[in-house]
């Protein structure tokens, strides 16, 4: 028996383990279905349970696959999409191996299927945890009947740093909007009880892989673990709570452990402490990457290394595949890990029904794309998540006969879809200069000036020429979509190209010019600010994004959306995000650069956090984000001014639509824990909602929250909600607001 296994799961579960014994099993699956798990595992060879661990990509032919799919070698496919091919790598697997085991199909379903909604960090500006769900039922009702089974989806990573290209993947800064959004994602793709019309949902990246150094993907993290268990796992926690069936393991070292060997991580804190007893894949060969990390000498150790840390499935390492059974007959794995492996795997197929119905009808695949449900569904979508950044009466559109379209985002089906699009089709986008010839009643004059977003000119006479015939202008400017997702970091995060000089020639025309941004992160536009009369920000914005930004510029509804990340002024500002620890030197106000006098003493500016350069803001704070009206808060006051550890905390507000437009507030409730036993962060969101009003609406509203909502990772490495006392806010942003003091006892 390897002791070191021993001593290592009892080193996991006791520096990581706050909690009892193991809780029952995540899934909840029950015990006809455990009684079929065991009965097809008992007649299986090991050779066969090795084969369900082993996860190939196999992708539009399956000739070079069928040999090994007939010995039982393949557990599991990625990449294929074909209904009838589909059928075929099925029916192999079903009429021609020994136990006729399906295969478990999967997909990257980031942001829909064939329809694409907004990039995630799109959907979560919605801060629309309903709208949310929606959009995972309706990807998972277009893929499932095409026969994939299984998305590589939601991507959980908390992302403080904008140069990160997968921050375009998740839904931003803040750990408890995450954790909705998590929970949403989840129960749309898998519905109430998983079964044959869900896709397994697949929660991503375990852990931390959002801190990546420098913003550079696939860079070290160094996150200790109470920040982990405070800031980067709370997302993660909330989606195995709701049921998620699988989880990847992330590519990053973190303090030099890589995710997919990290023991203590996995078998420690996700199987033992919180009683996951899902499938757990490894990312695109993270096994074998962990020989280039240095972390093991060859893939037979990485594939021993994967086992010991709770991995049950390997994706294209080939790992286990090839070094399982040599690694059982030297004893240095557990026949007792194999087993479980194997049973969590065969699960999610019973629990998805590919026993019972392997096969598609590739018909019904195809009458099951792009329903005017999944279409209207992302169309609100883009309307709701864009962000209105500035406004200063250019929008919504009234009174314009002539307006010019120009940029070159404008009519851009392939960027306009954003990352993580395999499956979009760019004759189906609407773009937004498509959407505006069919909205706007009025003439439509289209100059892109730029062919695409790197483009570099000096003038554009043709553009200038064509502001001059309009009433009013709009440039859709940004990122192409290679620009972020995966692999793609930005050192500068500033409009590239020539895009900020269209800008400011047009803005020269006097003109007003209203700025539409499509991008897969915020980018650092402070400088394009002034060339524009009202900017609004779209992260990608799919398929429907055309008609859902024409809804807003032509007022048939007004923006709601609000920044689920910070918006810096310069890169040079990263990482700043709003929920950071107090500093024991806070800005007060110091002077910056150009009010320093000449020779000025060395301690004449006081000593406290700030950039003399920018300052200690932002440009955008977290939860930010105008409408076509404005709303006033008042009467915020708390049911108790002191709470005991079960309570409930009643907050009550009074909203105010002052305005001339109807319009949706995201009322959002942050909390600040005066003193803890570790410093504790300015402020952290604990609650939000979506509130409809009609202009002049005045409305009495409250919302609730567990005092338990407060707890968090203390000095002694339990999760508990510290006495003391407390600050509330409700406000429209993260920067808003007057506090109201509470005590929990
Ligand atoms: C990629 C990504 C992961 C994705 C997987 C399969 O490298 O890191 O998010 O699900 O491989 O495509």
């Amino acid at each position: 028996m390897n002791i070191r296994y021993f001593v290592l799961a009892a080193l996991a579960s006791a520096a990581f383990s706050c909690a009892s014994p193991k809780p029952e099993g995540t899934l909840g699956a029950g015990s006809e279905l455990d009684r079929k798990v065991e009965d097809l595992l008992s007649r299986m060879t090991l050779q066969e349970k090795i084969g369900q661990m082993n996860q190939i990509s196999a992708g539009g032919e399956v000739a070079p696959y069928a040999a090994a799919i007939r010995e039982g070698k393949v557990g599991s496919i990625l990449n294929e999409v074909d209904p009838v091919r589909l059928n075929e790598f099925q029916r192999i697997a079903v009429e021609q191996s020994r136990l006729g085991i399906p295969i478990l199909v999967g997909r990257d379903i980031i942001h829909g299927y064939r329809t694409l909604f907004p990039i995630p960090l799109g959907i979560a500006a919605t801060f629309d945890p309903e709208l949310a769900r929606t959009g995972a039922a309706l990807a998972a009702a277009e893929a499932r009947p095409g026969g994939i089974h299984w998305t590589f989806s939601p991507m959980l990573d908390i992302a403080r740093d904008p140069r990160w290209g997968r921050i375009a993947e998740g839904s931003g800064e803040d750990p408890y909007l995450d954790a909705c959004m998590a929970e949403a994602f989840v129960r749309g793709y898998q519905g109430e009880r998983p079964g044959s019309s869900s896709l397994a949902a697949c929660i991503k990246h375990f852990a931390g892989y959002g801190a990546a150094e420098g913003g550079r993907d696939y860079a070290g993290t160094q996150i200790p673990e109470r920040l982990l268990r405070n800031v980067y796992l709370p997302p993660f926690e909330a989606a195995v709570k709701a049921g998620a069936m699988t989880l990847m393991t992330s590519f990053n070292e973190n303090d030099g452990l890589p995710s997919t060997g990290n023991a203590p991580l996995v078998r420690g804190i996700l199987r033992e402490e919180w009683g996951f007893d899902g499938l757990v894949v490894t990312d695109w060969n993270s096994m074998g990457e962990m020989i280039a990390h240095g972390f093991t000498p060859d893939r037979k150790e990485a594939a021993r290394q994967a086992l010991e840390a709770g991995v049950d499935m390997d994706m294209m390492t080939f790992g286990f595949l090839s070094h399982l059974e040599e690694l059982l007959k030297e004893r240095k794995v557990r026949m007792a890990d194999i087993d479980e492996a194997v049973r969590h795997i065969l699960k999610v197929k019973y629990m998805l029904g590919l026993f019972d119905s392997p096969y598609v009808d590739p018909a019904a695949a195809e009458s099951a794309l792009y329903t005017e449900d999944a279409l209207s569904a992302a169309r609100r979508t883009v309307a709701e998540s864009a962000i209105l950044l500035k406004n200063e009466g250019a929008l919504p559109l009234k009174g314009v006969r002539t307006l010019l379209v120009t940029g070159p985002m404008a009519d851009s089906p392939h960027d306009q879809l954003g990352t993580w699009s395999f499956d979009g089709e760019k004759d189906r986008t609407v773009t937004p200069l498509r959407a505006l010839r069919e909205q706007f009643d009025g003439n439509v004059l289209y100059v892109p000036g730029l062919k695409y977003t790197r483009e570099v000119r000096t003038s554009f006479p043709e553009v200038l020429e064509a502001a001059r015939k309009a009433d009013a202008v709009l440039a859709f400017v940004g990122e192409e979509a290679i620009l972020s997702g995966e692999a793609h970091s930005l050192a500068d995060l500033n409009l590239i190209g020539s895009q900020s000089d269209l800008l400011k020639a047009l803005k020269a025309t006097g003109k007003p010019v209203v700025a539409v941004v499509m991008a897969g992160r915020p980018l650092t536009i402070e400088r394009d600010l002034p060339s524009c009369d009202a900017m609004l920000y779209s992260f990608h914005p799919g398929t429907m994004g055309g008609p859902g930004l024409a809804d807003l510029l032509l007022g048939k509804t007004s923006p709601s959306g609000k920044t689920p990340v910070t918006f810096l002024r310069t890169v040079g500002q990263v990482p700043m995000y709003y929920n950071h620890n107090m500093s024991g030197r806070p800005y007060q106000n110091e002077k910056l650069l150009d009010e320093i006098g000449l020779e000025a003493g060395q301690t004449s500016l006081g000593n406290t956090s700030y950039y003399l350069d920018y300052g200690a803001s932002p440009l955008f704070p977290f939860g930010f984000g105008l409408s076509y009206t404005n709303f006033a808060f008042s009467d915020i006051t708390l049911d108790r001014d002191c709470y005991g550890k079960d309570d409930v905390i009643r907050v009550s507000y009074t909203l105010s639509n002052t305005g001339q437009a109807e319009a949706t507030e995201v009322v959002q409730v942050y909390v600040r824990d005066l003193v803890g036993s570790v410093v504790r962060p300015v402020k952290e969101l604990k609650a939000f909602e979506r509130v409809t009003l009609a202009p002049g609406e005045r409305k009495a509203l409250s919302i609730e929250i567990p005092v338990s909502r407060l707890s968090f990772y203390g000095r002694n490495g339990e999760r508990t909600v510290e006495p003391g006392g407390f600050l509330l806010w409700v406000a429209g942003d993260s920067a808003t607001g007057e506090p109201v003091p509470f005590e929990v006892r």
